[in-house]
């Protein structure tokens, strides 16, 4: 028998964690033991995993005993004080938080693109952002065949991204207008439903917030591309589940749109999704639950020389987390 992992998940209750579960039990995960870590407010709940109910268990120090796998999801302070120790304790860390992300002695990894970067770990490898590895999943195709210089964003993201309780927030923002009663807001800044949101994380010097700032920090790292430069604006829209990200790339070289059709096509991981006649392009709606992003709306910039602009779609919850955790785990 093929050797058996004991994995953890820290966050297991939360909107990725519950993916992670999922993505572990798809694609057949050589699990032996799983533990699954939360706040002490969901110890004793259970979880499916293969059919069985596996118990929820209060995060402590002393989670990781015999743990060879920990998948991280509950937030960058959590991971912090928690991935040193799942990594004394001899445990592999997989962490979705920020936590770690622009450390030169983690590896930073989506696997289609550095894959390889994963053998350099000290104990640690973190995940990218979910809308840093969407875009990427379009945008490095590209600039493997015409070599990027820089981008411009725009991103349209998912309420899930913010956690379950911000999917919670849009349904009963909804419900209550629906009955002509007042909205509550409580995690996002201002009301989401019936709206839209120009601002993801927090503000930073510079005008930019930290969410914005991730394309071109985090695209560096990942592509291996220090001069790559990235203007983004991030907005929170009122949609459940899938990112969307309009882009417009500059490049080195000349570029036609049917060589950049093909190098997506080729690239694992993609799809182009582009028919405009049959108003056929990537939506969120579409992608929401599946592993493939979607690139789409694929055109000339006119604005540019040497430009393409494309639209790209992904399920935040699995390429831009889950699903990349997990298949990092099993480049690991
Ligand atoms: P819990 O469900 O018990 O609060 P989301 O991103 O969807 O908000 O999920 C965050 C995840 O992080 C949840 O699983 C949540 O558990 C977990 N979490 C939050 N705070 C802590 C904590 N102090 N210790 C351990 N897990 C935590």
């Amino acid at each position: 028998m093929s050797r058996q992992y004991h994995v953890a998940i820290v966050g297991a209750t939360g909107a990725v964690g519950v993916e992670m579960l999922d993505v572990l039990e798809r694609r057949k995960f050589p699990v032996s033991k799983l533990t699954l870590l939360a706040s002490p407010r969901s110890a004793g709940r259970t979880l499916k995993f293969r059919g069985e109910d596996v118990p929820v268990q209060a995060l402590g120090p002393d989670s990781f005993a015999g743990v060879e796998i920990a998948l991280f999801s509950a937030g960058g302070g959590i991971s912090k004080e928690y991935a040193p120790l799942a990594v004394k304790a001899g445990a592999v860390v997989i962490d979705n938080s920020s936590a770690f992300r622009m450390d030169d002695d983690v590896p930073l990894v989506v696997p289609e693109i550095n894959g390889a970067d994963v053998k350099n770990h000290g104990g640690i490898i973190a995940n990218p952002n979910c809308t840093t590895a969407i875009t990427l999943m379009g945008l490095y195709p590209l600039h493997k065949k015409f070599r990027v210089k820089r981008v411009f964003a725009t991103s349209y993201q998912a309420v899930s991204g913010a956690g379950a309780q911000a999917l919670e927030e849009l349904r009963a923002q909804v419900s209550a207008i629906e009955a002509g009663a007042k909205p509550e807001v409580k995690v996002f800044a201002h009301q989401i439903a019936f709206n839209v949101i120009p601002q993801v994380d927090v503000f930073v010097d510079n005008g930019y917030t930290k969410e914005e700032m991730k394309m071109q920090g985090e695209g560096r790292r990942i592509m291996h591309l220090p001069m790559l430069r990235a203007s983004v604006t991030c907005v929170r829209v009122p949609v459940y589940r899938a990112h969307s990200i309009a882009v417009s790339a500059e490049f080195e070289r000349p570029v036609n749109v049917a060589e950049a059709r093909q190098a997506i096509e080729a690239f694992p991981g993609v799809r182009v999704v582009d028919v405009p006649a049959e108003k056929k392009y990537p939506m969120p709606l579409h992608v929401a639950g599946k592993d493939d992003c979607e690139v789409g709306r694929l055109r000339l910039d006119c604005a540019m020389d040497n430009g393409l602009a494309f639209w790209v779609c992904g399920d935040q919850l699995l390429k831009g987390a889950a699903l990349n955790a997990v298949q990092i785990a099993e480049l690991v």
